[in-house]
């Protein structure tokens, strides 16, 4: 019997690609020898075909395998997803929403691990001194998809009983309102934060940056911050920074190299995780990890790119980086260490180079070029 049973769901678009090429990698550091891979469903094909993007018999794949590893899927606006829909599925009262989002919260996976390193000679790095890893909230917040529209009208009149500020919405009309709501627990911010900090501690950063807006969100950002403060004095020699979203994205463009871990809620985290990724290369480069208690899902922080698709164009080095979190993940560290030496190798000699780092090499020969280092290892 194999080691690892890992599902492997390519998704959409260029998912398939990179995907591809990350296989080559575990299978050239050998780790393929250990694992059962059982490909996955999931997608906008699932969802014009079958009106779920998210099949139920891809749901118990996951609950059978050790960790997933994921690429990309292609999400559209609720007015083109109902038209793809397939014709007999109209009517259904069918519904799109993301499945990424659906597994973080179904499989309780509360932490967004967004490492954003940079590898020295990247052209597109920012600097090549920055070691950003983020933190960001994967289960609450604005993605609980807790929202109205139009407002039912108890729901708006338990606002106005409930709160002053809602008695200027008391006479709108409710068909021309909308809501979406930010939730927070104090056990969601709790545990964000202390992976925040426990991560600052297993790998020697001095600060801890939490960024909210508890100057405007007094409730939610408030929570975060006031648990903050009292989770870092279990943290001896670790600073606590606190920075307000706005400001945050200044600083990051301005002075990058005095960050170093950053923890904030889902929204904010999106926002700051593709803000860091361009720090050091965009998309092509952002791996991440959706992780719970005991089950994960590995997946580049890029999307589907539909107009490259079929092109073997795109950079595969974010989906290998997920794959080198997920050997991390599983207690792999020799294996990791080869894969992320590897990368760095080819990026330091900058001979092979994909479109988005201005070379013209493909997918494959990103991929046949790690796997190359690899072997010298
Ligand atoms: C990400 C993406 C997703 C998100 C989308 C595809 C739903 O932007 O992983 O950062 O918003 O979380
Ligand atoms: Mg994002």
């Amino acid at each position: 019997m194999k080691k690892y049973k890992i599902a492997v769901l390519p998704g959409d678009g260029i998912g398939i690609d990179v995907t591809n090429a990350t296989m080559k990698v575990l299978d050239t550091v050998g780790f393929s020898d250990m694992v059962e891979y059982t490909w996955g469903d999931i997608g906008w094909e699932f969802w014009k075909t079958e009106g779920n993007p998210l099949p139920d018999r891809t749901i118990e794949l996951l609950k059978n395998s050790n960790c997933c590893l994921f690429s990309a899927i292609t999400s559209k606006p609720k007015e083109e997803a109902q038209k793809e829909l397939a014709l007999e599925l109209h009517e259904k009262g069918l519904v799109y929403s993301s499945p990424i989002v659906k597994l973080r919260q179904l499989f309780d996976l509360y932490i967004n691990l967004r490492p954003c390193k940079a590898y020295p000679g990247n052209p597109l790095n920012f600097r090549d001194d920055l070691d950003l890893v983020v933190f960001r909230e994967n289960t609450e917040g604005l993605y609980v998809g807790i929202e109205f529209h139009p407002v039912p009208e108890d729901v708006m009149n338990c606002l106005v009983e409930n709160h002053p500020k809602a008695k200027r919405f008391a006479e709108a009309d409710l068909n021309d309102v909308a809501i979406s709501t930010r939730i927070f627990t104090r056990k969601g911010v709790q545990r964000i934060l202390k992976a925040s900090m426990e991560y600052a501690k297993k790998f020697d950063y001095p600060t801890v940056t939490v960024v909210e807006k508890p100057n405007v969100i007094r409730e939610t950002s408030g929570l975060m911050i006031r648990e903050a403060r009292k989770l870092i004095q279990n943290y001896e020699g670790k600073e606590l920074w606190e920075t307000n979203i706005d400001a945050m994205c200044m600083w990051l463009v301005k002075n990058p190299q005095n960050y170093g871990v950053l923890v904030s809620s889902n929204m904010f985290g999106d926002i700051i995780s593709d803000l860091c990724a361009q720090l050091v290369g965009g998309l092509g480069f952002a791996c991440s990890g959706n992780i719970g208690e005991n089950f994960a899902v590995f997946e580049p922080s890029h999307g589907s790119a539909p107009k490259y698709v079929g092109q073997n164009k795109v950079n595969p080095i974010a989906q290998i980086l997920s794959a080198k979190m997920m050997l991390d993940w599983l207690g792999e560290k020799e294996m990791s260490k080869k894969v992320e030496d590897a990368v760095a190798a080819v990026i330091a000699e900058g001979k092979v180079r994909t479109y988005d780092m201005g070379g013209s090499s493909t997918t494959t020969e990103m991929a046949d070029a790690i796997c190359e280092k690899i072997k010298g290892m």
